[in-house]
C-alpha cells in the first residue's frame, strides 16, 4: 500500500476494460478518488465505479473520446468539479489493428495515432495546464508499449504511436522536471486483456506468444497495475522520463535465451 495516494485524485482514460479498469480497482483500494473514463462502455464503467466505492474509496464514470479536444478538457472539469482537484492524469486508452503496411488505410492510421498518440498529448497538455496554474507537482503516466522499442509487423501505426508517446513522455518530463511534475510511461509487454482476446483464445497464438516471454506466462493487468500506483506514488518521487517495462522478459531478446546466437 502507498499511503501517498490516499485521497489524491486520478483521471484513467478507457477505464472501463483492461488495464484501465485494473488501475481503477488499485487506484480505489489505495483511498485515491477515480475518474473513471469509458469511451462505449457505460454499464462496465459503472461496475468499475461500484467496485471502487465498495472498497472505500470514491469514484465517477464519465463518457468521452480522448481524441476530441473538448472530451479531454471535460476530464480534468470532471475531476475538479467532482473531487476539487487533480493529481494524476493515466493516459491508458489505446487501440490496435493488424493490417499489412502497403494496405493499411488512412482512417485505421488516424484511429490509432489519433488515439495512441494524440490522446496521450491531449490528456498530458491538459493535465499540465492544471497543475501548472495550481502548482500543483503532479504526475502523469502514459501506457506506452513494448513497441516503443520492438518493431512490428502488421501494426505500423500503433508501433508509431508508442515510439511517439516515448518521446512525447520524455520531453514533457524534461520540461516541467524544474516544476516537479514528473511524467512517465508503462511498457506492458503481453497482458491478458479483452485487446487480446481473440488471441489469447486461440491456444497456438497463445503459446506462441509466451514463447516470446522469457518469463514464461502473460502478464495479468494487476501486474501492470501495481507499476502504475507505484509510479504514482511518492515512493517514485526522484523517477521521471522513463518507461517501465512490464513484460516478463519480452524486451530482453528471448530468442537469445539459453546461450543460443
Ligand atoms: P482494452 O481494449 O481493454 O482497453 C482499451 C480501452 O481504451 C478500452 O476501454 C476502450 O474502450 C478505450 N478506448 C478506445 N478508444 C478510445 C477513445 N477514442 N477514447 C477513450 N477511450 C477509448 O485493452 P488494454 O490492454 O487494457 O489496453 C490499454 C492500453 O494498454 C492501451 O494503450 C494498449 O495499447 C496498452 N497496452 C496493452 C498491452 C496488452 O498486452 N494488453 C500491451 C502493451 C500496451
Amino acid at each position: 500500500m502507498y499511503p501517498s495516494l490516499q485521497g489524491k485524485v486520478v483521471v484513467i482514460t478507457g477505464a472501463s476494460t483492461g488495464l484501465g479498469r485494473a488501475m481503477a480497482l488499485r487506484f480505489g483500494q489505495e483511498g485515491a478518488k477515480v475518474v473513471v473514463n469509458f469511451y462505449n462502455n457505460g454499464e462496465k464503467a459503472d461496475e468499475v465505479v461500484k467496485e471502487i466505492k465498495n472498497s472505500g474509496s470514491d469514484a465517477v464514470a464519465i463518457q468521452g473520446n480522448v481524441m476530441v479536444e473538448e472530451d479531454v478538457k471535460k476530464l480534468v472539469q470532471t475531476a475538479i468539479d467532482s473531487f476539487g482537484k487533480l493529481d494524476i492524469m493515466i493516459n491508458n486508452a489505446g487501440v490496435e489493428n493488424p493490417v499489412p503496411s502497403h494496405e493499411l488505410p488512412l482512417k485505421d492510421w488516424d484511429r490509432v495515432i489519433g488515439t495512441n498518440l494524440t490522446g496521450a498529448f491531449l490528456g498530458s497538455r491538459e493535465a499540465l495546464k492544471y497543475f501548472v496554474e495550481h502548482d500543483v507537482k503532479g504526475n502523469i503516466i502514459n501506457m506506452s508499449s513494448v513497441h516503443e522499442m520492438i518493431p512490428w509487423p502488421l501494426f505500423a501505426h500503433y508501433a508509431a504511436s508508442k515510439g511517439g508517446v516515448k518521446l512525447l513522455t520524455e520531453t514533457l518530463a524534461l520540461e516541467y522536471a524544474p516544476k516537479q511534475i514528473r511524467v512517465n510511461n508503462i511498457g506492458p509487454g503481453a497482458i491478458n486483456t479483452p485487446i487480446n482476446a481473440e488471441k489469447f483464445a486461440d491456444p497456438k497464438q497463445k503459446a506462441d506468444v509466451e514463447s516470446m516471454i522469457p518469463m514464461g506466462y502473460i502478464g495479468k493487468p494487476e501486474e501492470i497495475a501495481a507499476v502504475a500506483v507505484w509510479l504514482a506514488s511518492d515512493e517514485s518521487s526522484y523517477v521521471t522520463g522513463i518507461t517501465l517495462f512490464a513484460d516478463g522478459g519480452m524486451t530482453k531478446y528471448p530468442s537469445f535465451q539459453a546461450g543460443r546466437g
